[in-house]
């Protein structure tokens, strides 16, 4: 078991009535706020003209940057902290889903610097201070309104990298089911991937001895098996969107990871396939996930699998390990393709073998990912071919 401290310390508010919180919270911050969002969902159901009712009763003084879009780029970040600096900015609001969020959290960093934002990423420059951001979140997926990390795309280099700093977590964060009830089938069910992905990346692991985080993980997994069906059938099911958002949040916030030893595996190889071909993140992780499964099962891994199949899909624990391992895995692949209905190959979404070297080896950090099981490039490149 490892040592660890915990600390998370973003304010939740939950439920139909969490934006009645906002101006009262967003006052002890100061005067001007940065609304950012994405390519306009909010304005259609109207999250924004509540935002702004809220922010305009407490007196603030708004700005606005639009146009984030899924797989954020480095330009949004750019621009959203030139206006941080130009009009003194004291809070940035992101109202959106992982990627308006993520390039809030650069923005925030990069108002307190006078370098390209992109070097925090890039070069790994350390993040030491960053303007204070409040999430409201629109879509249960990445965790991002909860975690310290972010995801930016670089067009230019075919680049899309994260990294994390305590100061980019959200101070506050407001989580209403409601606002996902226009979220589509097809970013409900990448969102449920991206979800179940997060536990996947922290429970696949050598570590058996937290016993408790395991179990909250495989109750999680459940949530996300149980309730992202019934989000899709019956978008207005609350009780469904509601554990789908307070599961995204706790999937990735960091309470579970304290168990893990492991680097992630599936995460390098989808960034590198969003990164290339601008797909959704959620959607190249279902592809990806049980074709790793079933690459890394071995007589190492096979207990764990075991776990899991017991534990969350009911397999009959008397049958033989290496059978509860493949149907475990059968099952994950019949959820991602037969229940959320994503499509099930690369060559589906448009994707052939003729970058699958390079983006192995990028996958890899030119070195490998010490995963569950440890993939070097070439490995890396035979997952990618069994997505085909
Ligand atoms: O841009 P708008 O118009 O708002 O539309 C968005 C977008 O097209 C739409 N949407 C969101 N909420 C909606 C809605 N449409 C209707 N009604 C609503 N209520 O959904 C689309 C996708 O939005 P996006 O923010 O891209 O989705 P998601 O939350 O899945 O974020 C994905 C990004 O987060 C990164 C991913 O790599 C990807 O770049 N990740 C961030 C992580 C983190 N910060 O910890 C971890 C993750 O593993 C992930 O890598
Ligand atoms: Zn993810």
């Amino acid at each position: 078991m490892n040592d660890f401290t915990y600390y998370i310390p973003t304010k939740i508010h939950f439920g139909k009535n969490a934006l009645d919180y906002l101006g009262q919270d967003a006052k002890k911050y100061g005067k001007k706020v940065l609304l950012t969002y994405g390519g306009g969902s909010i304005k259609k159901n109207g999250i924004y003209d509540r935002v702004i009712e809220e922010l305009t009763k407490a007196d603030m003084e708004i700005f606005e940057l639009s146009g984030i879009k899924p797989n954020p780029r480095i330009e949004s970040v750019r621009e959203g902290a030139d206006i941080c600096k130009k009009e003194n900015i004291d809070l940035i609001i992101a109202i959106g889903g992982g990627s308006t969020i993520d390039a809030t959290k650069f923005m925030a960093a990069g108002a307190k610097v006078d370098f390209d934002p992109w070097l925090f990423i890039s070069e790994g420059r350390e993040i030491k201070d960053a303007l204070p951001i409040f999430s409201i979140l629109t879509i249960a997926a990445t965790g991002s309104e909860m975690d310290t990390g972010g995801v930016i795309t670089n067009e230019e280099t075919n680049e899309k990298l994260s990294t994390g700093s305590e100061y980019m977590r959200p101070k506050v964060s407001y989580l209403n089911p409601e606002y996902t009830y226009s979220v589509s089938k097809f970013q409900t069910a990448s969102g449920s991937s991206d979800i179940l992905s997060h536990l996947f990346e922290i429970y696949f692991n050598d570590n058996t001895s937290m016993h408790m985080l395991d179990q909250m993980m495989e109750a999680l997994m459940k949530t996300v098996i149980k309730y992202a069906p019934r989000a899709l059938e019956n978008p207005e099911d609350y009780e469904a969107r509601a554990n789908l958002m307070w599961a995204s949040s706790w999937a990735i916030n960091g309470f579970l990871s304290e168990t893990s030893q492991k680097s992630w595996s599936c995460h390098p190889m989808e960034h590198e396939l969003s990164a290339f071909y601008d797909i959704t993140h959620g959607l190249g992780l279902a592809i990806l996930t049980p074709r790793w499964m079933e690459y890394i099962l071995d007589e190492e891994t096979v207990d764990k699998f075991v776990d899991y199949g017991v534990n969350v899909f009911g397999i009959d624990k008397n049958l033989d390990k290496f059978d509860i391992a493949k149907k475990a895995i059968e099952k994950t692949s019949e959820f991602f393709f037969d229940t959320l209905g994503l499509d099930d190959s690369l060559t589906k979404i448009g994707i052939d073998e003729s970058k699958f070297d390079i983006m192995a080896k990028k996958a890899c950090n030119n070195s490998s990912i010490k995963g569950f099981k440890e993939l070097k490039p070439e490995d890396v490149k035979e997952i990618y071919k069994m997505c085909l």
